[in-house]
């Protein structure tokens, strides 16, 4: 497709899911939270009983899942069995979880092709921790943020996420399959002295040079 894909990674609470809903207003842009995917297949493999560690479970559960993207009201939806996931996907369980499951290829292969897909709906923003070295290598458009470890902490104090999140980012970066790491071509954008407004301005002016 014609369709064009701003990529945003960093790790945790560097303000990625913030500066997508600005950018993706501004720019019309479809908002796709690819965290949500791998935080669906973790939250469903827990409810089975399934053991997050044992990945030729998650796996052999990954085969029978029914897992569907789609786009509503400008952003990605995901639904499991059919239903809409929702604040389930935040619980501590599955913080706790996530990177476990998300360092299995068999569960990266199936949620990249599902994340390439939504090209089709039109141009998207999509969020996560791969998306500009292994989802969309060539596009042009990369960010990569970043804040410093006072700032992320304060953040996740405010939405409630302290313990698990140094973990997350430690096992996202260290993993062999798509470890968070700043992309070929990524501009990186540090929001610690940032106000929300100040940082989309930094953003679109950082888009602007790579187009
Ligand atoms: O973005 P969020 O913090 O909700 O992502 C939850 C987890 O999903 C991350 O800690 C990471 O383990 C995984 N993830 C990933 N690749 C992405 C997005 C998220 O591995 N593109």
């Amino acid at each position: 497709s014609d369709h064009v894909a701003i990529a945003i990674d960093g790790p945790a609470a560097s303000g990625k899911s913030t500066l997508a809903r600005q950018l993706a207003a501004k720019l019309d842009l479809i908002m796709v939270n690819s965290g949500e995917m791998y935080r669906a297949v973790t939250w469903k493999v827990l409810q089975d009983g399934i053991d997050p560690k044992d990945a030729e479970a998650v796996i052999a559960a990954l085969v029978e899942m029914d897992i569907e993207c789609s786009v509503a009201e400008g952003r990605s939806v995901v639904r499991l069995d059919g239903r809409r996931t929702g604040d389930e996907l935040r619980s501590e369980a599955v913080n706790g979880s996530v990177s476990a499951v998300a360092a299995i290829p068999e569960v990266r292969n199936r949620l990249v092709e599902m994340q390439r897909g939504f090209l089709e709906f039109g141009n998207v923003i999509m969020e996560g921790r791969d998306i500009g070295t292994v989802v969309f290598p060539d596009t042009p458009f990369k960010i990569y943020l970043d804040a410093d470890a006072g700032v992320r902490a304060g953040r996740r104090v405010a939405v409630g996420e302290v313990d698990s999140v140094e973990d997350r980012d430690r096992e996202d970066s260290r993993r062999k399959t798509a470890p968070l790491q700043v992309a070929a071509g990524a501009a990186i954008l540090d929001t610690s002295g940032h106000t929300i407004e100040s940082g989309t301005e930094a953003a679109l002016e950082l888009l602007r040079e790579q187009g």
